[in-house]
């Protein structure tokens, strides 16, 4: 295997290869993820919601990032791993941001942090490229910033905020990042900024004109059966095949049937 690095990805964009990034929050599923030869983990603080329950990605700490991608690190030998930073490390000022970016650096073993906002973050992006750190950006929907916008609906719709995405993804590419995430926003403009900047643009409900896809791996595998927004493709039934394991499982402990003459010692 060859191991993928920020610089390949920008490679694969130069060849037309599509990435492909899911995300990942512990050993086991990292290992499985890694293993089929996904290109990108994210560690999101989507965890938040996964792991922990939380309604928003807001109450995730930074040394609950740290715990997931360590984990997350151990697991891996081929792909790339970025790690969210989460609300409340980097918004204060940009020393804060790079703090908070070298102890997942130090305390996960990761490789790339990944943070929300355009020219309102440009200096602690800045800060952090700075001290060798690669950064993923994101904009469009940014769930960080769920109250400001009150709802999970599109974005960038109207040409103001179309504009100022299209800026702000030029600036995170004139500033160094090495790719840029789009959540929910119009196949059209994704596509057109995807095609006029050299990083690759990674989707999330931003259409099939971009440079790779990102999905909530628990979404992807129908782990979580109550979220199906139209973007959301499901390769498995896992809610009802884990629902029907731990059926049998219950079953067959109530009528004694596990474990068997061979299931002992
Ligand atoms: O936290 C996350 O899972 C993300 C992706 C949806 C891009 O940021
Ligand atoms: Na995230």
């Amino acid at each position: 295997y060859k191991k993928v690095t920020v610089k390949s990805l920008v490679d694969m964009k130069k060849n037309g290869e599509k990435i492909s990034m899911l995300t990942a929050y512990d050993f086991t599923m990292a290992k499985i993820l890694d293993g089929a030869g996904i290109d990108v983990l994210l560690v999101g603080d989507s965890a938040s919601n996964v792991m922990a329950g939380h309604e928003t990605t807001l109450p995730i700490t930074l040394d609950q990032m740290i715990y997931h991608a360590s984990s997350v690190v151990r697991a891996i030998t081929r792909c790339l791993v970025v790690v969210d930073l989460p609300f409340g490390s980097y918004q204060s000022d940009p020393k804060e941001a790079l703090r908070s970016a070298i102890r997942i650096m130090k305390e996960s073993g990761g490789h790339s942090i990944k943070l929300e906002g355009g020219k309102e973050i440009k200096e602690s992006i800045k800060r952090i490229l700075n001290a060798g750190i690669p950064v993923m950006g994101h904009l469009g929907l940014t769930p960080q910033s769920i109250y400001k916008f009150g709802t999970y609906t599109v974005r960038a719709k109207e040409e103001e905020e179309a504009e100022q995405l299209m800026e702000d993804a030029l600036m995170l590419e004139r500033l160094g990042c090495f790719a840029v995430v789009l959540e929910k926003v119009p196949a059209k403009l994704a596509q057109e900024v995807a095609e006029a900047i050299s990083i690759p643009v990674i989707g999330i409900g931003a259409g099939n004109g971009v440079d790779g896809q990102v999905l909530v791996t628990h979404d992807m595998l129908g782990m979580t059966h109550e979220f199906h927004p139209r973007f959301l493709r499901r390769y498995l039934d896992m809610h009802t095949e884990m629902t029907g394991a731990f059926q049998s499982y219950i079953g067959d402990v109530k009528s004694g049937d596990f474990p068997s003459d061979k299931e002992q010692y």
